[in-house]
């Protein structure tokens, strides 16, 4: 069974335009649409969208938008709010939004009111936040907390990394985070070395409580916690978060220690849940609750402004426009901010584990590209590093620029506007190149002979003509952060609406769970028969004479 998405007359009318504008330059867009910038940027709350450096006109966003409408979008964003079954391989809905939603009307799914059970771990939060930072909740032998160390892997980890590094200038300094999240020993003794037994809260933080990093690396803690100081110190020095409360109970966490997460909540969509904790921990309830905020009002936006100034809906047509018209493959993420180092990683998770699918909800193969290659690093390093591929490399390659207007520190002002001119002045780079006649006319005036001038005027032409987002949050704090990771997650939904794909499941990270414990038991053991392929059974004879060495 094939999908017949692309025979659509929508999908067939954005060809046909593709083809007519695809030799068209947006140098002479801006110069014969003075309002381009106007026309093409919006703003919700803080965040300021400018669109106007990409390969669009009006047509084009008219005809993405119709594809949008004959796909049934609206119907699609309408599901996912109201707990529709989105996940129709797990048979579970998609309800994050409703984990920032202060509404207090019941919402019920399977006969359970979600509302209720929301709002009482959010109060389970609160209590437990306040005593660990005002320093009454206190460790086996007698000491307040100083130190959080989480333990959990992709959506357990990647969300509260990036949001305690970003919102770490709202925090009160009395608590440090880490995360081990890797199974390398060499992850969590680095951090068993810089932390006080005595005075540290592990987190031990898993939807499944099964994932073999994330429980392996609890259970030689425990045991290490154990050797320092006793036995029975557990209660005082682990809290859980999970799905899976029985498994916790029996690792020993007493149960107003374990702290839910539900099967209605994917991984990369939890940060808003229990996941949350350490941020929350970090930076205080009051804090934690303008994340939610911030996240409630895109999703509201998301749900109620018209497509043609509905901030998600526009970077999502825009990503399906490169991707599937312009053959596309990958994204990249370049935040010119610090704060927002883990940004690339967190998307990494929630878009390629969302979209990297091939398959449609109807179980037909799909005929177009999907998901695309998330990258990035941070402004000004990534300059220094990839940039040259972006400005004269042969791939196309689209680009969110993050910016921001205040970096919450007034005393590095200077370094602020350097930042952002940094920024701005890439994205005009992708917009503008340097025009042949402009590399020859420096040439000239360098010096060169006019071969050498030819010559170097050629390597030194660059097209231009490439695409840019540039995303302008007024400043990181909650509300703000919370606002962006909402943006991207509806934009990741979007996408995943029009590819018709299921945008929840991750089988295919199911796969090398599935065939680990046979490797690691080959690794262990010797067994006669060989029923890897050559390499896999080659690499682990290699692995075994190396250790054996
Ligand atoms: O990487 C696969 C995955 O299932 C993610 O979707 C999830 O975020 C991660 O593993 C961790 O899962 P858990 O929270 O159950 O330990």
């Amino acid at each position: 069974m094939m999908n017949t998405t692309t025979t659509l007359p929508d999908w067939q009318a954005l060809k046909t335009h593709q083809e007519q504008i695809a030799s068209e330059r947006m140098q002479d867009w801006f110069i014969s649409d003075p309002e381009r910038y106007q026309r093409f940027s919006l703003q919700v709350d803080d965040i300021l969208l400018d669109y106007s450096k990409n390969r669009v006109t009006t047509e084009t966003l008219q005809l993405l938008g119709n594809l949008a409408t004959s796909l049934k979008l609206s119907e699609k964003i309408a599901a996912l709010f109201n707990g529709h079954t989105v996940n129709i391989t797990e048979n579970r809905p998609a309800l994050h939004t409703s984990l920032r939603n202060p509404t207090t009307a019941p919402v019920f799914i399977n006969q359970e009111n979600i509302t209720a059970l929301i709002t009482e771990t959010l109060t389970q939060m609160r209590l437990f936040t306040d005593q660990v930072r005002s320093g009454s909740w206190r460790g086996a032998t007698n000491k307040a907390i100083t130190d959080i160390v989480n333990i959990g892997i992709g959506g357990s980890h990647l969300g509260p990394l990036l949001a305690t590094h970003a919102l770490s200038t709202f925090s009160d300094n009395s608590l440090r985070c880490h995360f081990i999240s890797n199974i390398d020993a060499a992850h969590i003794q680095e951090i068993l070395h810089n932390i006080d037994p005595e005075t540290t809260l592990f987190i031990v933080s898993s939807k499944s409580f099964t994932t073999l990093e994330t429980i392996t690396n609890a259970v030689t803690i425990k045991a290490w916690l154990q050797h320092k100081l006793g036995i029975h110190t557990i209660e005082k020095h682990f809290v859980a978060v999970t799905a899976a409360i029985d498994k916790a109970r029996d690792f020993g966490i007493p149960l107003p220690q374990i702290f839910p997460v539900w099967d209605w909540i994917g991984g990369r969509y939890s940060v808003w849940s229990a996941i949350g904790l350490p941020l929350a921990l970090l930076i205080g309830m009051k804090n934690f609750t303008d994340f939610l905020e911030g996240a409630h009002a895109m999703d509201h936006h998301f749900q109620t402004a018209d497509f043609s100034v509905n901030m998600p809906v526009i970077m999502a047509l825009l990503g399906i426009w490169y991707i599937n018209f312009f053959g596309a493959n990958n994204h990249a993420i370049v935040p010119y901010s610090h704060q927002l180092t883990h940004l690339r990683t967190y998307l990494q998770q929630a878009d390629m584990e969302s979209n990297g699918k091939s398959v449609s909800h109807t179980g037909e193969i799909i005929n177009y590209a999907t998901g695309p290659i998330i990258w990035g690093e941070q402004g000004c390093n990534a300059q220094h590093a990839f940039h040259q591929l972006l400005h004269q490399g042969q791939h196309f390659i689209p680009v969110d620029f993050i910016l921001t207007g205040n970096d919450n520190n007034s005393a590095f002002d200077k370094h602020h506007d350097i930042l952002v001119a940094s920024g701005l002045s890439q994205a005009q780079a992708l917009l503008q190149g340097k025009a042949f006649e402009q590399a020859l006319a420096e040439a000239h005036d360098a010096g060169f002979t006019e071969q050498q001038a030819q010559l170097l005027a050629r390597h030194k032409t660059i097209s231009g003509n490439r695409p840019s987002n540039v995303i302008f949050l007024k400043k990181i704090n909650p509300y703000n952060l919370g606002a962006l990771l909402a943006l991207y997650e509806h934009k990741i939904y979007v996408q995943g609406a029009i590819w018709q794909i299921n945008s929840f499941d991750q089988w295919g990270v199911e796969l090398g769970k599935q065939l680990l414990p046979q490797i690691l038991d080959d690794l262990r053991n010797n067994h006669p028969d060989k029923p890897h392929d050559s390499s896999t059974q080659g690499l682990i004879q290699h692995y075994k004479s190396l250790r054996n060495a």
